[in-house]
């Protein structure tokens, strides 16, 4: 294959879930200004009607799904409708999820850290656990199993989780069940990507750092939060959407062909330490 095609996915039928928002928006967007034609799903009805038509008018090919990942008949009608959009399927991100509330420190910058009853073990819900186990864990399940069915008997697809560098990484200001969640999701993308590689798919994950989306009630958008985590960043600072699109791009494109099975942190050095 020539370098030029490398990067080439043009023409191919993408999904991306949590596409509304955030990463999945700028990945839903670094794929459709490739040439993909790429289906947006999300929860938030209103994000994605807007974002499809922002996108759209751009001259991009996208379409977008009001679709909650928990509600795994309703992804798996969302798929199907997307199929029967596109054509086809080569690309699916199965990137949806939600933060978890408070861990059992306060403070984010390291300085301010206390410990916070509501995170606090004993304290913390079944049904704040359960929720966030079904949209990041069942949901990424759903997805992986929904594009399975579908790149299988095709022989070849690419599937990319957006983890965290919380799936390996204890930060106690993050409620626990965020953090077994990515865990969770991380192994489940070596376990899928095992049993489809004969089929000619790869199954690998982003694992981000911090980055300036809504997750969280949007609490990375303050400038007090950005200052203070750009001083653990050996980078110096934080990340932004347009961050991920290469790496996303890089694992959705015959670039990364014989790359599976693998989670890629993406974190301005976060978790190599603090250099300076
Ligand atoms: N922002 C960060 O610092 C960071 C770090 C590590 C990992 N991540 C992961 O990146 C992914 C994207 O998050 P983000 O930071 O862009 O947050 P975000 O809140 O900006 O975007 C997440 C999107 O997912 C959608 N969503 C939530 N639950 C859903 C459901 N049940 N079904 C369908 N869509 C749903 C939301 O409506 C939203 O549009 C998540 O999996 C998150 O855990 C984010």
């Amino acid at each position: 294959m020539k370098c030029a095609e490398l990067f080439n996915i043009a023409g191919q039928g993408a999904i991306v879930t949590g596409a509304g928002s955030g990463l999945g928006l700028a990945i839903a967007e670094a794929l459709a200004e490739s040439g993909a034609r790429v289906t947006l799903l999300d929860v938030d009805a209103g994000r994605i009607a807007a974002e499809t038509e922002r996108l759209r008018t751009l001259g991009y090919a996208v379409r977008g799904e009001w679709v909650d990942v928990c509600d795994h008949v309703a992804l798996g009608r969302a798929f199907d409708a997307a199929v029967a959009a596109h054509d086809r399927l080569d690309i699916v991100f199965a990137n949806a999820g939600i933060d978890s509330g408070p861990g059992f420190v306060t403070g984010w910058a390291g300085s301010q850290r206390a410990r916070n009853p509501d995170g606090a073990l004993e304290t913390y819900s079944d049904e704040r656990w359960n929720r966030v186990i079904d949209v990041n864990l069942g949901g990424v399940f759903a997805t992986l199993r929904a594009a399975a069915r579908l790149m299988k008997p095709q022989r070849s697809g690419k599937l990319i989780v957006t983890t965290s560098v919380a799936a390996y990484q204890c930060e106690p200001a993050i409620g626990s069940a965020y953090m077994a969640a990515k865990a969770g999701a991380a192994h489940l993308m070596r376990c899928v990507a095992l049993e489809l590689a004969a089929f000619n798919i790869t199954v690998n994950a982003i694992a981000p750092g911090f980055f300036v989306t809504n997750i969280g009630g949007g609490h990375a958008k303050n400038p007090d939060v950005q200052a203070a985590m750009a001083k653990l960043m050996p980078m110096h600072r934080v990340g932004f959407p347009d961050d991920i699109k290469g790496l996303a791009l890089f694992l959705a494109s015959p670039a990364s062909a014989y790359l599976t099975g693998q989670q890629i942190t993406i974190d301005g050095g976060w978790t190599l330490g603090v250099a300076d």
